[in-house]
């Protein structure tokens, strides 16, 4: 079966690192039909276009996007990750953002495996608030935070769901509920209530401060963690820092309803002071097509490709200094069975 994949290389490395992911999905043996989409911070700065309706709706019809990195010094904060990434985040509905870990911590003896479940579509994320009096002594800023019974739900219900197929059958909050008591006590009260259905699934919480403790120092404890969606955003770039670095750090960015297609992006950004050099490390983009392939119905595949990419990780592959972009895709690729 051929799928039809929406590829957004996006700007910086983005391009680059997307090239490989499809070099390994393809020496998988899977088959991709693939449109490429120009969109991005160069883009917006050629034409204007960060996501029109018309493009969204191109989108809609695919099996699956999968993302490079966007976003350039060139255009200030916010515009293309509103515009287009969180944009395409709250249309297509994409409710999960689903980051696993596997690694050790650096100091650490034993690895770790464990996954962060992101509510993706709420939270901080919303844009909710607004600005009075800019510019002046008197401005007022304000940022809500916005949590539904339903989006709140809906995540954790997906975490127990993700948990009770996994052998450790584990699922922690990480929140803040000694402060965000309105939040706080809406996510405690949906999480006790998922968690009574699914009485074989083991539970733990974690104030999120805490959790970056735990992250460094015994991240062991951890299984699956179901968290909203900007504790979910910093907490997932420490997962990194401590399984082996961001340039490993995969990312799906789901709709487990499957109403549209999924995206899947690595969790870096577009790193615009190496773009073009062949410095990335292209595996996280290679492990996010292997989520691709998970949700794709073609998890044999996305098994070969994780087997492959800690096969050569092993043998040192992506380590400063190993080899060009392309290189590291070649030795990936070539370590990938069918
Ligand atoms: C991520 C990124 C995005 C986020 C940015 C680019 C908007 O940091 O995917 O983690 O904050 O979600
Ligand atoms: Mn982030």
């Amino acid at each position: 079966m051929t799928h039809r994949i929406a590829i957004i290389g996006g700007d910086g490395i983005g391009p680059e690192v997307t090239t490989e992911a499809l070099k390994v999905v393809r020496a998988a043996g899977v088959a991709l039909d693939t449109t490429e989409f120009d969109l991005g911070g160069q883009r917006y700065l050629r034409d204007g276009e960060i996501l029109s309706d018309a493009t969204l709706d191109a989108l809609r019809g695919f099996d699956a996007i999968l993302l490079g990195a966007v976003g350039t010094p060139d255009v200030p904060p916010g515009v293309i990750e509103r515009g287009l990434l969180l944009k395409m985040r709250f249309a297509l509905d994409l409710y999960i953002n689903q980051r696993p870990f596997v690694g050790t911590a650096p100091g650490g003896t034993k690895p770790h495996e464990f996954v962060v479940i992101r509510e993706n579509t709420e939270g901080p994320y919303v844009g909710e608030g607004g600005v009075l009096r800019k510019g002046t002594a008197h401005e007022v800023a304000t940022q809500g935070s916005v949590n539904t019974r339903m989006g709140v739900e809906r995540c954790i219900r997906y975490a127990f769901e993700l948990a009770s197929s996994r052998e450790r059958k584990h699922v922690t909050m990480v929140h803040k509920t000694n402060v965000l008591t309105f939040a706080g006590d809406l996510w405690q009260r949906t999480f006790e209530m998922v968690a009574a259905e699914f009485p074989d699934v083991g539970t733990a919480y974690n104030h999120v401060d805490a959790a970056c403790i735990y992250f460094v120092q015994d991240p062991h404890r951890y299984d699956v963690i179901v968290t909203d969606n900007l504790f979910g955003d910093i907490l997932t770039d420490l997962g990194g820092a401590v399984s082996g670095g961001i340039g490993l750090a995969s990312s799906a960015n789901l709709n487990p309803a499957r109403t549209g297609p999924s995206m899947f992006e690595p969790t870096h950004g577009s790193a615009p002071d190496i773009a073009g050099k062949s410095l990335a490390n292209p595996i996280a983009a290679i492990l996010s097509a292997a989520l691709m392939l998970d949700f794709l119905g073609e998890a044999a595949a996305g098994e070969r490709i994780r087997a492959a990419c800690a096969d050569a990780i092993a043998a040192g592959v992506g380590e400063p200094g190993s080899g060009s972009t392309t290189q590291i895709g070649d030795e990936v690729a070539a370590r990938v069975t069918c």
